[in-house]
């Protein structure tokens, strides 16, 4: 069974169209083929876009090493850890210092090394009993807080905890030569 279709194009001649049920079908084919494919390309559109959408996750939870190391410090200890970042598709393995100092109530207390001035690497000063930035002469007391130079704030201060005997902390960057901690994400 086929139908006729009759139109006037703009020259004035007429046009028939027919339709039987093999094209009919066809077209449904057609149709359906598109939309198919419409579907299949979304999961591959996702993943080529991805970087643009996502954003850079941020470090989880890093070993600084088992509580005991740290039971009978007297003076900040020195650690470097390590903490993976996903960037879009790459994931980037960091290290960075910290300094552990054990509190009077038996807690724990992690500090960035990053100098919160320009970001130089402070270092701890046996002698002095105070950290020393060797870039511009920032001093910060054994806690971390100011105490000379130009830095604007006190060393970072981590979040902290102990898991299975282990005590963790939770790297973060933060803002240089602002006075007030200002977490980058
Ligand atoms: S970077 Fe530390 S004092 Fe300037």
């Amino acid at each position: 069974m086929e139908q006729r279709i009759e139109t006037q194009n703009i020259e004035g001649r007429k046009d028939v169209i027919v339709i039987n049920r093999r094209s009919f079908f066809g077209g449904l084919m057609a149709v359906g083929s598109l939309g198919m494919g419409a579907l299949l390309s979304v999961p591959v559109l996702r993943y080529v876009l991805y970087p643009l959408y996502a954003k850079a996750s941020g470090m989880g939870w890093s070993d600084v090493g088992p509580v005991s190391e740290f039971a009978s410090s007297t003076e900040p200890v020195r650690k470097t850890i390590t903490f993976a970042q996903r960037d879009g598709w790459r994931e980037v393995v960091s290290a960075q210092s910290v300094y552990v100092n054990r509190t009077g109530d038996g807690t724990f207390e992690v500090i960035s090394a990053i100098c919160p001035h320009l970001g130089c690497s402070v270092s701890w000063q046996k002698g002095q009993d105070e950290f020393v930035c060797p870039c511009h002469g920032g001093r910060f007391a054994p806690d971390g807080k100011h105490l000379a130079g130009p830095p604007p704030r006190g060393m970072d201060q981590l979040p902290t905890r102990v898991s299975n005997g282990k005590l963790q902390v939770h790297f973060e960057f933060f803002r240089s030569n602002v006075p007030n901690q200002e977490k980058l994400s």
